[in-house]
């Protein structure tokens, strides 16, 4: 099956490549290299000893999104590509909603167009379910409001799904993912963003080879297991080979279907920050700071869905993460020396 990958360059959509390339799947990107490097493209080729077609533009516009699709024919869209930094969000919103409405817009667009393309898995997050009522979060808890643009820019784009899927044949996977963690164990794939990391995987990692003093952990009085919030982070590989086998569901005709991407686990700040500090033997220093806005004590998901109607359990551990993490973070540190 050919794949059009939109943001296939970024920390899950690179993952995703390369378990699609080993799969078998004849994978074309597009990625406008708005949160990328272009040095992904040669690593995906490197760990996956294929390379897959790489198109450097906007998926936004709709001349050269129509190139691709007359030229490379797509079965099938994962759609990766938008805008994800929550904070940013509340400053930029227009930003938000424009690059993640707009881009999915076009897409939808060309599966009308050329309907040959009539799978679509599209990237949508736990924080769909805002403050949580209970855990383990199910497909059926209730979408809450968003507390952000980003998270709204996400409901809006699942709603748009679900009345696309009742006017048109395409088969759509809706995947909620927890929170994405870990590298890929070459060392030659994973997160690193600019600047100071607004997540905590990347602090951490930051924190680990001394590019950062410490991590500031935010709030030690929610209501859980030591008063750190409590999230379901899930190996980047787990999340990659969840999106194989959704397309292998949509292969198969589902119409739209709505998945959890999680480990059904839940574990604390600190829970992590020991967790890494025992997988790399190294400390963390940290401190505690006031609590984050917008941030709720505790969710997980529930992955009895994904169990039963993907074959989905997850391969990796937390401190596979955590090792695989550092190993990525300390070899990038080398090679931005290297470059200097
Ligand atoms: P990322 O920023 O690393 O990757 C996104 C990629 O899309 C980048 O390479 C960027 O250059 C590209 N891009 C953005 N807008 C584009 C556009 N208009 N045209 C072409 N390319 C564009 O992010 P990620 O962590 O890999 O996340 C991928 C998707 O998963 C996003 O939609 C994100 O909202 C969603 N998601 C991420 C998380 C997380 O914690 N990482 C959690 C839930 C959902
Ligand atoms: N945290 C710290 N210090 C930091 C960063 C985070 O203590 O420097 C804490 C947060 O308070 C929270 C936990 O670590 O308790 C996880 O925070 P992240 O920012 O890593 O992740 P979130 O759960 O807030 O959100 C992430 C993505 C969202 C996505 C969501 C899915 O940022 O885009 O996971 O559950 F929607």
């Amino acid at each position: 099956m050919k794949v059009l990958v939109t943001g296939g360059l970024g920390y899950i959509g690179s993952h995703t490549t390369v378990k699609l390339l080993e799969e078998g799947f004849d994978v074309v990107i597009i990625d406008n290299l708005s949160n990328s490097k272009i040095d992904v493209l040669d690593r995906i080729e490197q760990i996956a000893k294929k390379r897959p077609r790489f198109y450097n533009f906007d998926v936004q516009n709709k001349e050269s999104l129509e190139s691709v699709f007359v030229s490379e024919k797509p079965e099938a869209i994962i759609h990766f590509a938008g805008f994800k930094a929550v904070g940013e969000s509340c400053q930029k919103p227009l930003m938000y909603y424009e690059n993640n409405l707009l881009s999915t817009f076009a897409l939808l667009d060309m599966m009308q167009k050329y309907p040959k393309c009539k799978n679509f898995v599209f990237s949508s997050s736990a924080t769909v379910y805002g403050e949580p009522d209970s855990v383990p979060l199910t497909e059926n808890s209730p979408i809450k409001q968003a507390t952000s643009p980003y998270g709204q820019t996400k409901i809006m784009i699942e709603e748009i799904l679900t009345d696309f899927s009742k006017v048109q044949k395409v088969n759509i996977a809706i995947l909620r993912y927890f929170n994405p963690i870990g590298a890929h164990q070459s060392g030659l794939l994973g997160e690193d963003p600019n600047g100071l990391p607004n997540n905590l995987f990347p602090y951490i990692n930051k924190v680990a080879v001394g590019a950062l003093p410490k991590l500031n952990i935010f709030g030690n009085d929610y209501k859980t297991c030591d008063g750190t919030g409590v999230r379901d982070y899930i190996h980047v590989l787990d999340l990659a080979k969840g999106h194989v086998l959704a397309l292998k569901k949509l292969e198969k005709d589902c119409g739209l279907f709505v998945c959890n991407l999680g480990t059904g686990k839940g574990t604390s700040v600190l829970e992590l920050v020991k967790a890494y500090e025992k997988a790399n033997n190294i400390k963390i220093p940290y401190e505690f700071a006031p609590r984050r806005a917008g941030d709720i004590d505790e969710n997980f998901a529930g992955t009895e869905k994904a169990k039963k109607e993907l074959g989905f359990v997850c391969d990796y551990t937390i401190l596979d993460a955590c090792r695989d993490g550092y190993n990525f973070q300390t070899q990038e540190l080398k090679r931005m020396k290297d470059k200097k």
